[in-house]
């Protein structure tokens, strides 16, 4: 890629319209669903793709879509396997439909925070899942940090039995559906692009996802508060088709594994900066967030974490007790 196809790419990258890659580059597509000012995900893409056509000049390029402009989180690993596109970050709860064992990032209070989702990421059990999906022909590339969820409705919500007979919006989970259900709402799964409308028509009362999502969608205009729950995980999978990943050249795939590698810890070392920004940018906005007395909080948990046991099975008991290990 040339240097002003570069400089065309990354203008063009906020909007998610893209650049021409040189004849004779590889192409590398990564599709993805949210901003890119300010979030973690967006950031991430950016920076991968900036190293990529930079470094990789000449062999590869990377045109990032962002925004859902190319495709869905529920549309974008059947494109991959079909070739369409190269690489995406869908959030690990995205996953299940390939390996169940993704369901433990799931899990109510599965972890105390950031660090602790760190370590378990990049210890042998973390890493190794990975690799759970190559035999439905997809291949992990590293984790990216998003953050801990919070939950946010049409009224206010201190206790769980506030949010009975509300509906709430969820990503495709078995889990997530299982955990508002357990809180006697009612789940409603629904693509990300959808929720802010869906939010502000009261299709769905509310919804729980990571400062950055709530701020970067604007979710909080149309929410009558945030409250600080941090109940649960909201990572990804940097992803590619297995097939794909075995056609490149030595070589190429060395170089591009490497800067994946140093783009992910260098944004991944970056998530409480990231986070907290986020936060502090919905009180400037003017958004509510309501924070929880450790009695408040302990009420939700006993309120949710009883789910864990509708999915031991799936997720392996061994793997809830290394996460566990790993909190203490
Ligand atoms: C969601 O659907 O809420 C998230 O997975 C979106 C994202 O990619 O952060």
């Amino acid at each position: 890629m040339t240097a002003c196809a570069t400089a065309a790419l990354l203008t063009a990258g906020a909007t998610g319209a893209m650049a021409a890659c040189d004849d004779g580059e590889i192409v590398i597509k990564f599709s993805h669903v949210t901003n890119t000012d300010k979030h973690p995900k967006g950031i991430a893409a950016t920076l991968l793709q900036e190293r990529v056509n930079a470094e990789m000049d000449g062999v590869a390029c990377m045109e990032v879509y962002p925004n859902s402009t190319l495709y869905n989180d529920d549309q974008v690993l059947e494109a991959m396997l079909n070739g369409d596109v190269q690489m995406a970050a869908p959030s690990l709860s995205k996953f299940e439909q390939f390996t169940k064992v993704f369901r433990i990032f799931d899990l109510p209070f599965m972890f105390v925070n950031m660090d602790a989702v760190d370590a378990f990421q990049n210890s042998e059990t973390g890493q190794a899942m990975k690799e759970s999906m190559l035999r439905r022909g997809l291949l992990g590339l590293g984790f990216w940090h998003n953050g801990l969820k919070q939950f946010s409705a049409n009224k206010p919500l201190l206790l769980p039995e506030d949010a009975k007979g509300l509906k709430f919006r969820v990503q495709p989970s078995e889990v997530l559906k299982a955990q508002i259900a357990q809180l006697g709402a009612s789940p409603q799964p629904m693509a990300f692009s959808e929720v802010y409308g869906a939010l502000q028509t009261g299709v769905v009362d509310g919804q729980a996802n990571t400062w950055s999502n709530i701020y970067g969608q604007k979710f909080f205009e149309v929410q009558d508060g945030i409250t600080e729950t941090n109940h649960g995980l909201l990572d990804y999978m940097v992803v590619t088709s297995a097939d794909w990943w075995d056609s490149l050249d030595d070589d190429v795939r060395d170089q591009l594994e490497t800067i994946v590698m140093e783009v992910t810890e260098e944004r991944n070392a970056a998530i409480a900066e990231v986070d907290a920004d986020n936060r502090q940018a919905i009180l400037d906005a003017g958004g509510t967030i309501r924070e929880l007395t450790p009695e408040q909080r302990q009420a939700w948990v006993d309120a949710m974490k009883p789910v864990w046991e509708q999915f031991t099975d799936d997720v392996g008991q061994e793997n809830i007790d290394a996460a566990q290990a790993i909190n203490a």
